[in-house]
């Protein structure tokens, strides 16, 4: 793992409360998911990727194939969504954003891990984010 999934996955660990429902989105070879499932073996992961992995498996992750930006999920299915070095892939940020906001149950968490967004790019979407999340407090890059 890199420093980024460290640093996700001590993100997950500082709510104060367990994430039942956590969807990774863009979870590419599904390793970094196995290892928050390993992590959070009580919670329900779902794991979201355009392209299928090859090899996939745990009790408590579901695969599906899958877009940000139409995801196959009804409304505020999820207390947190997930998503490491995946965001500077995706198409259309504005419409991935919305469509997290919209699986999102309310007073959900959303984590990014992306440091391979630009700092441009990185205001831009905490910017959308805020303009999404009511009441929304980001004081830095990190968060
Ligand atoms: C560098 S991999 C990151 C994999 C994993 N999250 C990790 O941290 O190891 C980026 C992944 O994002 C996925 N991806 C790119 N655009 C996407 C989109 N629009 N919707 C969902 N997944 C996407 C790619 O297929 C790829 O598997």
């Amino acid at each position: 793992m890199r420093a980024i999934h460290h640093a996700v996955l001590n993100e997950i660990s500082c709510s104060s409360t367990i994430s039942q429902t956590i969807l990774d989105i863009g979870c590419g070879d599904g390793a970094f998911t196995q290892a928050v499932s390993a992590a959070f073996p009580h919670s329900d992961i779902t794991a979201v990727d355009t392209s299928v992995p090859k090899s996939f498996s745990s009790d408590n992750i579901t695969f599906v194939k899958g877009s940000v930006e139409q995801l196959p999920f009804v409304s505020e299915s999820f207390d947190l969504v997930i998503t490491v070095l995946s965001l500077h892939h995706w198409k259309e940020k504005n419409k991935g954003i919305s469509e997290i906001y919209r699986v999102l149950k309310k007073d959900g968490r959303i984590i990014i891990g992306d440091p391979l967004l630009e700092d441009w790019m990185s205001n831009r979407i905490l910017g959308l984010l805020m303009q999404k999340l009511d009441g929304g407090i980001f004081t830095d890059k990190k968060e």
